[in-house]
């Protein structure tokens, strides 16, 4: 196991600065902490209280009686120093740092104060300029963000604090299930490859997220990156693409956004997966995160749409995937229910009639049929049929198959009942979306996946031979 182990599974957190006022960051944190479930120890540290939140207080991290493998620090940056001095006395083994004043704001000198001071207790640091980190499996959530995580497979690393807070309330609210959130900030110590290099072996993660603005060292983001790739994917939102968005970049947390080119590259030969934006990168994630992938690239489309059909192709041709007819055999069982007008080439619509039944039976018959090997199922909302019953077809049909054996991704377009439809189907964990673009572009990020799998082991092999 890689060396940040006891950051995410640790037998004792501490809290200094937790606060006695709610509302306060080292309060929350402390409430999040708590209310999670974590189930180690948890010591406050302010040598103002007795107690807090019905927990023991401690006036300071030496006068804690056991251990701490981590601590949380949330008091201002002038004695952010000195309390490190004295976690590394204690033998606290990471330190999250959650105050900013350092070196986003040109504060260099306190920053490498701290990373001196840590690297000779042989302590390493999370942040500083950051909201914390969640890991499920350990029921951590020591972040002053929304509390009810979902637990799940999808690790969420990110260099923004606002916008990771505001994306773990979206998670939440789009019900997909997280296995670590961690805020990077500054990265004076931690940086993704270390994060990677934790979360590749980490059986709780499917898929790794980062939102990154600039990468410390380049050359080990690659190698690492690229290893991971073999076990599962990596998915990169990379702000700071344009000039003018490197520039912010630069005054947000001090990174260097760095040559757009050169990244673009580097994430080419790592394997990596680029999402242009944030909705991309969760629509991607959702996916890995609950589908096999596929054997082959047998990919079939259902709709009662033609509309969606043709523009789940074009999205899919874009992404260089073309469509092949239906394997005869299924084209055979579908043709039995469906109306003699509906189309059984690929997308097979099943027209404007298609009912709850017709998708039972054509998913069922797709899901079951050994020459296709992927599934994109479009559903435009008619008044002949209900979203959720359709919905409920879908879920009904996979289960009746024998689960989620091979990739399938849903999209159900209309209004509120889709909405609702949607909510079922991401309930049941099959991937589903407001649109046939996002649905299709979540199934080429599959196919991608594997392409940029491929290559990178051919690479490595090579390598290996030189
Ligand atoms: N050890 C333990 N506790 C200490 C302490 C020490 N050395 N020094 C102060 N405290 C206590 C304080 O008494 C206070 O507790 P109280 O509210 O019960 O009195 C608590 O720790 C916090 O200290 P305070 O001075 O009130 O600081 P603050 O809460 O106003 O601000 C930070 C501290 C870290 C939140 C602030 O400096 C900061 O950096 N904010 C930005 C954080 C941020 O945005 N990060 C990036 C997010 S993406």
């Amino acid at each position: 196991m890689s060396e940040l182990r006891d950051l995410f599974n640790p037998r004792s957190i501490a809290v200094v600065g937790a606060s006695r006022t709610p509302g306060k960051i080292g309060y929350e944190v402390l409430r999040n902490l708590i209310e999670y479930g974590y189930e180690g120890a948890i010591y406050p540290v302010n040598p103002k209280a007795n107690e807090i939140l019905g927990v023991k207080c401690y006036p300071s991290l030496l006068a804690i009686p056991g251990e701490v493998d981590v601590a949380i620090i949330s008091i201002p940056a002038k004695f952010v120093p000195e309390v490190l001095e004295e976690a590394g006395k204690k033998g606290v083994k990471h330190v999250v740092i959650i105050t900013s004043g350092f070196k986003e704001i040109g504060n260099v000198e306190l920053e490498n104060k701290i990373v001196e001071i840590a690297k000779r207790y042989g302590m390493r640091i999370l942040g500083p300029n950051i909201f914390g980190y969640v890991y499920t499996p350990a029921k951590i959530n020591a972040t002053f963000g929304p509390r009810d995580v979902i637990p799940g497979g999808i690790a969420f690393i990110t260099q923004s604090g606002a916008l990771g807070i505001a994306l773990m309330g979206m998670t939440i609210l789009k019900g997909m299930g997280i296995s670590a959130i961690v805020s990077v900030g500054n990265k004076a110590d931690i940086e993704d490859a270390d994060l990677l290099e934790f979360f590749e072996k980490d059986d709780n993660t499917k898929v790794v997220l980062i939102y990154m603005e600039g990468v410390v060292n380049g050359r080990r983001f690659v190698k690492v990156a690229a290893k991971t790739t073999l076990r599962k994917p990596v998915i990169v939102i990379k702000s700071g693409r344009t000039e003018a968005g490197a520039k912010a970049a630069a005054s947000h947390t001090g990174a260097l956004a760095g040559n757009v080119a050169i990244y673009m590259t580097a994430f080419q030969q790592s394997g990596v997966l680029v999402a242009k934006t944030v909705e991309e990168a969760f629509d991607w994630a959702k996916a890995f995160s609950w589908l096999p992938l596929p054997k082959g690239d047998r990919l079939v489309v259902i709709t009662n749409g033609g509309g969606a059909g043709v523009q789940t192709t074009d999205t899919l041709a874009e992404n260089g995937i073309l469509l092949n007819p239906p394997p005869e055999s299924l084209a055979n069982e579908i043709r039995k229910f469906v109306p003699p007008f509906a189309s059984l080439a690929n997308p097979i619509d099943m027209t404007g009639m298609a009912t709850e039944d017709m998708y039972y039976k054509a998913v069922r018959a797709a899901m079951e049929n050994p020459e296709v090997d992927s599934i994109i199922i479009l559903y435009c909302h008619t008044v002949i049929t209900d979203p959720v019953g359709v919905a409920s077809a879908i879920i009904r049909a996979s289960k009746d198959a024998g689960g989620v054996t091979k990739p399938v991704v849903v999209s159900i377009i209309g209004g509120r009942e889709a909405a609702d439809a949607i909510k079922m189907l991401t309930q049941n964990k099959i991937p589903a979306y407001p649109t046939p673009e996002r649905a299709a572009s979540a199934m080429a990020a599959i196919y991608k996946y594997i392409k940029l799998r491929e290559q990178v082991k051919l690479r490595l092999q090579q390598l290996e031979k030189l």
